[in-house]
């Protein structure tokens, strides 16, 4: 009996495609290699469509005309506070940009992933969707050569703009995705402070998934134990990363604990003391909150919503269910008398006035001066009425703790100071995760060069040519390095890249700098002996030209690479040319941000059989290894076929032969895979750990290898022991070697934009 209403909710059982139970209910902790295909091209509708090239075909002044005219309207299914759309605008980018965090690059405002699940019905991000809605129109007008992922942080420019506000700029060039995101892991709570497996599908009480509060963990207990424990090493935030909860942690009104909230939130996404300041003071001199309704009241989240409210969700049944009844949040009121117009009101009276605890009419702790003489805000959209200001606990944190009340004071004493923080702090949130500025397109692209773009020098010479290259590998070969040596840096040189922010990767030679020269899991000392001859052997290059002409230590790393593997498929008996584009270009260590750098770090990387055991795992290193090659954009058989190359060309970070399955290290055999899939060994684990394995012959009995669970997973895992037998087959070794050079290709240049 479904009491008459619609027979299709909440059904769980019943044959829908894709429905539970499947593999990831019978094997929860099954290593999920198919989340590396997860961004298929096949979902995205504009995948043959350059996007770069309409970007720039687009009158950026007329976009931002339309945008600028939309803000002062106002439609009667969403009117505008203040007849201004601008605050709403503000948070919808800034909550886009806000998912960022810089443990893997992932989050941020690049995809525009706002408009899917999880991040569409996140209770932080209550009322987005009529954000977005607002502005189909535009984004309709436009179509394809304006991204929603664009459209959501340019309209937050402009209407710090319209506020009154100068922005530092704008990049365009972030490209759609087409599905929700099924790769990132977001932390281990659930909605409503219970353990995701505690709940109902859908979340929170029956018929109220809108309960979904993701904010502060909520576990049972002492909280704080669990937020502040790390999921090492696989992310470094939790659900409710966009912010922490406006009522401090728990709801607890403490101010000096919200304080240490957003320290911790702030710096995972990559901002400083000073940083989150400008953007809290600079943010909530805009808008108001909105809490006139219980969030018991409130309907399902967007993706919970019944099919006739088409997208849109937290419906609120309080009055017009909008303007002067609107809830998102909970919290009521408004931070300055002008919401509408970039002042420094917010820190004027934040400091002026003695605040007292109060409830917003939905019950949520806020904060109101004590002193009835302090200036009152305007009701947004109820002519003559007005309200006292109001603080929440988290902007009472900024007078609060000692270091943001210092930058506070220094934001009051000096406007253009502040100005100029907010402006570079936003700048910052919304193009973090764009990677180099070469990436950045359109005439609103800041000139100058910030540090946490890992600036990399503009090409300024002629480079290598065809006769060049094979002199060069030549030379590089002669100097006595070992194929594992050279393979080994350039490696290590391309392989801290990551997609998910498009930061590291061979360009630049940073691995010749601080600090990525002095991580163990490069193996500094092979670092330094390889980075020394190439030095010499560029120099004598360079020193011997008539024009202009250079190359680069950088391209000499990856050619070193190239010119190995090349080798080593020789001495294999497969001929063969590794490509090679030169063009890459050196950093300088004062251009390479250290502190930001050591997020690139990997604590665990299968490729070269590394594992940092000072770190309390949480995760078995295969999972870890997943990670690093989805990091690296690699598919199933690239990953199988790089691990099995890298194996048999001796490139362990330190030289212990784990997993090289083969009696001629240094030769591009196939060996690790034969070794692998053969029935002629026993895999035995050293001790309980289950990290160390023996490979013994099962005759003999005789150890003839060591391995490591990076190594047994390709043979164990079902998906990538199938690929696994396609290179051990009698006809897999040339597949093998072609295979290898085109993923070894595919990594080298993973950072190549300036090529684009
Ligand atoms: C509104 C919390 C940081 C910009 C809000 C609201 C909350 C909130 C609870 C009310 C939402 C609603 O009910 O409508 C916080 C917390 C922060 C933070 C806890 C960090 C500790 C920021 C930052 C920005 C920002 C960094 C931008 C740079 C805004 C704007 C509004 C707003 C413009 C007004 C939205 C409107 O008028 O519709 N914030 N926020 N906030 N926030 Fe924040």
């Amino acid at each position: 009996d479904n009491g008459g209403k619609c027979p299709f909710r909440g059904t769980r059982i019943g044959g829908a495609v894709g429905s539970e139970p499947g593999n990831d209910h019978w094997w929860p902790n099954r290593l999920k290699v198919e989340l590396l295909h997860a961004e298929s091209p096949a979902a995205n509708p504009l995948r043959d469509f350059d996007y770069a090239e309409a970007f720039k075909g687009l009158d950026l002044d007329a976009v931002k005309a339309d945008i600028r005219a939309f803000m002062t309207t106002s439609v009667d299914w969403w009117p505008s506070d203040y007849g201004n759309y601008g605050p709403q605008m503000v948070r919808m980018a800034w909550h886009s940009a806000g998912t960022y965090r810089i443990a893997d690059g992932r989050g941020g405002a690049a995809e525009g992933m706002q408009r899917f699940a999880p991040v569409n019905s996140w209770w932080d991000n209550g009322n987005t969707d009529k954000s977005r809605r607002l502005l189909w129109p535009i984004k309709q007008k436009y179509g394809a050569a304006l991204s929603w992922a664009d459209l959501m942080i340019l309209a937050g420019n402009v209407a710090l703009e319209v506020m009154g506000f100068k922005t530092f700029g704008f990049g365009g060039g972030r490209e759609d995705a087409w599905e929700p995101d099924r790769v990132t892991w977001w932390g281990p709570e659930g909605w409503d402070g219970k353990s995701p497996y505690e709940i109902p599908p859908q979340g929170g009480k029956e018929g109220h998934p809108s309960q979904m509060v993701t904010r502060t963990i909520r576990w049972e207990g002492d909280v704080k134990d669990d937020y502040y424990d790390l999921e090492n090493p696989l992310g470094a935030s939790h659900q409710s990363l966009i912010y922490v909860d406006p009522e401090g942690p728990n709801g607890n009104g403490v101010p000096l604990d919200a304080a240490r909230d957003i320290r911790e939130t702030f710096a995972r996404m990559a901002m400083n003391d000073e940083e989150t300041v400008a953007l809290i003071a600079g943010g909530h001199a805009f808008g108001k909150s909105h809490g006139m309704t219980s969030p018991d009241e409130i309907g399902p989240a967007p993706e919970g919503a019944p099919i006739q409210a088409m997208g849109m969700g937290w419906q609120n049944p309080n009055g017009t269910g909008f303007a002067q009844y609107t809830m998102t949040n909970g919290i009521e009121g408004s931070w300055t008398p002008n919401p509408t117009r970039w002042d420094n009101d917010y820190l004027t009276n934040l400091f002026r006035f003695e605040w007292e605890q109060t409830r917003s009419p939905a019950g949520a702790i806020q904060w109101k001066p004590k002193d009835d003489s302090a200036p009152k805000t305007p009701d947004a959209h109820v002519e003559g009425e007005e309200h006292p200001l109001m603080m929440m606990t988290s902007d009472i944190a900024l007078k609060e703790d000692p270091a943001y009340r210092e930058i506070c004071q220094k934001f009051m004493d000096d406007f253009d100071y502040f100005s100029d923080a907010f402006a570079r702090a936003w700048y910052k949130l919304t193009h973090r995760d764009m990677g180099p500025k070469v990436r950045y397109l359109g005439p609103e692209v800041a000139a100058e060069d910030l540090p946490w773009q890992d600036p990399i020098p503009a090409l300024d010479h002629p480079v290598i040519n065809g006769s060049d290259i094979p002199e060069l590998k030549d030379r590089i070969l002669e100097t006595g390095l070992s194929v594992s040596e050279l393979v080994g840096v350039a490696w290590a040189s391309a392989a801290n890249y990551r997609d998910t922010d498009k930061r590291g990767g061979a360009n630049g030679a940073r691995i010749a700098l601080a600090p990525q020269k002095d991580w163990s899991v490069n193996n500094p000392a092979q670092v330094s002996k390889v980075v020394a001859a190439l030095e010499e052997l560029r120099d004598a290059f360079n020193g011997a030209q008539r024009g202009d002409k250079r190359v680069s230590l950088a391209d000499l790393i990856v050619l070193g690479g190239c010119a190995a593997v090349e080798k080593a498929a020789r001495d294999a008996g497969i001929e063969v040319s590794v490509p090679f584009t030169p063009g890459r270009m050196d950093a300088t260590q004062e251009q390479t941000d250290i502190e930001s750098f050591e997020w690139l770090k990997p604590v665990s990387d299968g490729f070269r059989n590394y594992h940092d055991s000072s770190i309390g795992y949480k995760v078995a290193p295969e999972q870890i290894f997943l990670d690093r090659a989805a990091l690296l954009k690699l598919s199933a058989p690239e990953w199988t076929v790089l691990t099995g190359g890298l194996r048999v060309l001796d490139c362990n970070f330190d030289g212990a032969r784990h997993g090289v399955f083969t009696d001629r290290p240094g030769v591009l055999s196939n060996d690790f895979f034969v070794t692998l899939t053969s029935m002629d060994y026993e895999w035995e684990k050293t001790d309980d750990t289950e990290m160390l394995f023996e490979v013994r012959d099962r005759d003999t009995k005789q150890v003839k290898y060591m391995a490591t669970r990076c190594d047994l997973i390709f043979g164990s895992n079902a998906q990538l022991r199938n690929l696994s037998e396609v290179y051990a087959a009698s006809d897999g070794h040339t597949r093998f070697v072609h295979d290898f050079i085109a993923a070894w290709d595919k990594v080298m240049m993973l950072d190549r934009f300036d090529l684009a």
